[in-house]
């Protein structure tokens, strides 16, 4: 598929097979905004892209939209803060794939509040959101022993932030 990728530096663009040959991505919040075009961009890359999202219909429009431009993209109905609703698509990569090689946490949310003022319930809705999809698309990132990984909004645990940006290439 085609998409305007001229603001990508051109070094990054020199391979002709593609950045991201056959590299099975899964992106959350890849039906509308930044995730959207992350999961065009990966596609024309040669990846294989799963759209994960609340929105259902635009998230399988999303991926059709990658099918009919010749990309292989499959969607999923997914709710990042439910590790139930992120597992079909986890699963669903390794059984076509047999791997995973990148997560793209894109769907996340922060508080407008300072952190003295945030509450409980608003401390755990912003890692519920931001982290628990990570902990369920790890098992198939380390069956291949490595990943490429983007940072949530924020990270409750230290050495998460750390680590992403360790294997992120
Ligand atoms: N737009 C900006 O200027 C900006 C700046 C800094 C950070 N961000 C961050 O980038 C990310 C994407 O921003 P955007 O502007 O593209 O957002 P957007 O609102 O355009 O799109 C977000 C997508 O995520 C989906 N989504 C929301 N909650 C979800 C959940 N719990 N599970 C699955 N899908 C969910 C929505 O349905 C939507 O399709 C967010 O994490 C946002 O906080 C955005």
């Amino acid at each position: 598929m085609k998409i305007d990728v001229s603001h990508v530096p051109q070094r990054l663009l020199q391979d002709p097979q593609g950045l991201l040959q056959d590299k099975v991505a899964l992106i959350t919040g890849a039906a509308a905004g930044i995730g959207e075009a992350i999961a065009y961009l990966f596609a024309e890359q040669g990846a294989h892209v799963f759209v994960l999202d609340l929105n259902e219909s635009r998230a399988a429009a999303v991926a059709n939209t990658i099918g009919a431009n010749g990309g292989s993209g499959f969607s999923f109905h997914t709710d990042t803060r439910d590790p139930e609703t992120v597992r079909p698509a986890v699963q669903d990569a390794l059984n076509r794939y047999g791997h995973i090689d990148a997560l793209v946490n894109n769907a996340g949310i922060y508080s407008r509040k300072s952190f003295l003022e945030m509450t409980e319930e608003d401390w755990d809705s912003v890692h519920e959101t931001n982290l628990i999809c990570t902990s369920s698309a790890e098992t198939g990132l380390h069956r291949r022993g490595r990943g490429v990984w983007s940072r949530s909004e924020i990270s409750k645990e230290p050495d998460v932030n750390e680590r992403h940006e360790n294997r992120g290439q």
